[in-house]
Order: structure tokens, then C-alpha cells, then sequence
């Protein structure tokens, strides 16, 4: 299958601190891969270093390649803006523009975009709400700000944010983490309806939510604190939590570490 992206010999630091080293790794479009592995293995560094955002930390570059359908994001002919609008992101927290209505909220990636006429805003935000699950929750108040919204439908408002502009990649850092149980089922079955679309990179501590949403699922370990995060095992979902490879793999997902 064709790769949509293309990591190889990646390794980002945080000025002198390396906490990634030499990942290598592909990701097939239209399906969820998820990252799990202890805290400080680099997860979200390497989540960041696919759009371009690790290097908006002072101190942070990386060495390597990540290629996004065949073009490599750190050429020096692209440009990180685009790859940001190309590669979108829901962080771990819900982070809805605080001043803003609900509605503004999902046009704002649009409107930095270029010029659309009301009424075309008007259909990409009720299909980017529609997209989230959130529009029958919020139709009557699009007016309204988006810190009104409970923790999980501001997470859902990020969603369609975030794929209002619609990005061929979506990245998910621990976007649960902060939601109740109920709000991370919806968001779960959100993940399976967006991957029709999008293909979706998400970091979780939660090795159930892994093991229900993902594909393909990456193992990440750190041999030593203090030592940068590798790669471990990446393979199909299912045999990562049946049969891994490698016995680290196996400890982690039986909770058998530290
Ligand atoms: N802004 C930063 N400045 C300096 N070092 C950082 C920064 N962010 C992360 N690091 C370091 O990089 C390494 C990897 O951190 P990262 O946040 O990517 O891990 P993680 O796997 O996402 O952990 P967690 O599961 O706790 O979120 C750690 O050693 C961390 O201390
Ligand atoms: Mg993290």
C-alpha cells in the first residue's frame, strides 16, 4: 500500500537533549496508528515533528527525514505553514479560542486561509460540527463561546476545528485523557468514522483505547531515563496485543515495567 508518511532516521532534540533517536517507521493513509510507551519515550515529540511543530520550541530540530506522500517536510522549499494546515492537530487538552463563539471556532482555519462567502463558511461549519458529532448538541447556539461547552464536546469542537480545513493527516496527543468515559467512547467513534477520510496518529496511555481504535500500533521505550526514546515494534494492532516480538513490548502491555 502507499505510505502517507515516511519517517526515516529520525532524531530530534531539545538543544543538547536527544529524546528521540533514529525512528524509522511509515504510516498508510486512511487508517489509525497509535504511539504508546512509558512516559518521556518521546511520543509526542515525534507527533510534533510530523507537522513541523517540535521546531517551534526553542532548542528543538531534528535530523532525518519525515516524507508526506513522497515530499520531504523538511526540505527547505516547504513551507511550515502549510505543512500545519496539511497535517492537523487535537491536543490533550481541549483548547477551543476562549473569546470565541462555537461558530467562529470551527471557521477560524478558514478565515486564515483566504475569503469565503457566509454562506459557503456556513456549510463547512455545520459539516465540520456534523463531522465531529457535535452539531445536533450545538446547532441552536453556534453563537454562542466555545468555553461553554462541556470538557468532551470542547475536545468534539476541536475535532472540527481541526478537520474544517480539511488535512489529509490528523494527530491526536492523548485526546482523551481529559474526558470522562462517556466523552472518550464518542470520541472513539468519531476516530472510526474520521479514518474514512483522514489519517489519524494518536499518542494514548490507554492501552483498551489503543487496542480499539488503531490499525497498527508503536511501541516507544526508553532504555534508561535520560536516554532518547526509540522505536521498539510497529506492527498490526491486533498481534501487537496478542503476540509481540519483543519481550519489552510484552511487558508494557501487560503492565510488567519500570
Ligand atoms: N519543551 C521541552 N524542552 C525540553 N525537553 C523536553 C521538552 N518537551 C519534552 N522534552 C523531553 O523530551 C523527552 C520526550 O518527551 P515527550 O513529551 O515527547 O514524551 P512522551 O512520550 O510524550 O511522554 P508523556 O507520555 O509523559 O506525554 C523527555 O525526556 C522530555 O523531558
Ligand atoms: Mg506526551
Amino acid at each position: 500500500m502507499a505510505k502517507r508518511i515516511d519517517v526515516s532516521g529520525l532524531t530530534a532534540y531539545y538543544s543538547a537533549h536527544k529524546a528521540i533517536e533514529d525512528i524509522s517507521m511509515t504510516v498508510e493513509p486512511r487508517s489509525v496508528t497509535a504511539f504508546i510507551g512509558p512516559s518521556g519515550c518521546g511520543k509526542s515529540t515525534l507527533l510534533r515533528t510530523l507537522n513541523r511543530m517540535h521546531e517551534v520550541t526553542p532548542g528543538g530540530r531534528v535530523e532525518g527525514k519525515v516524507l508526506l506522500d513522497d515530499e520531504n517536510l523538511y526540505s527547505s522549499s516547504v513551507d511550515p505553514v502549510t505543512v500545519r494546515r496539511t497535517v492537523g492537530m487535537v491536543f490533550q487538552r481541549p483548547n477551543p479560542f476562549p473569546t470565541m463563539s462555537i461558530f467562529d471556532n470551527v471557521a477560524a482555519g478558514l478565515r486564515l486561509n483566504g475569503r469565503y462567502k457566509k454562506s459557503e463558511l456556513n456549510d463547512v461549519v455545520e459539516k465540520s460540527l456534523k463531522g465531529a458529532n457535535l452539531w445536533n448538541e450545538v446547532k441552536d447556539r453556534l453563537n454562542k463561546p466555545g468555553s461553554g461547552l462541556s470538557g468532551g464536546q470542547q475536545q468534539r469542537l476541536c475535532i472540527a476545528r481541526a478537520i474544517a480545513v480539511e488535512p489529509q493527516v490528523l494527530l491526536m496527543d492523548e485526546p482523551c485523557s481529559a474526558l470522562d468515559p462517556i466523552s472518550t467512547l464518542a470520541i472513539e467513534d468519531l476516530i472510526g468514522e474520521l479514518k474514512e477520510r483522514f489519517t489519524i496518529v494518536i499518542v494514548t496511555h490507554n492501552m483498551q483505547q489503543a487496542a480499539r481504535v488503531s490499525d497498527r500500533t508503536a511501541f516507544f521505550n526508553l532504555s534508561a531515563v535520560g536516554q532518547p526514546g526509540r522505536l521498539i515494534e510497529l506492527d498490526e494492532t491486533s498481534r501487537i496485543f496478542s503476540n509481540p516480538s519483543v519481550q519489552a513490548t510484552e511487558d508494557y502491555i501487560s503492565g510488567r515495567f519500570g
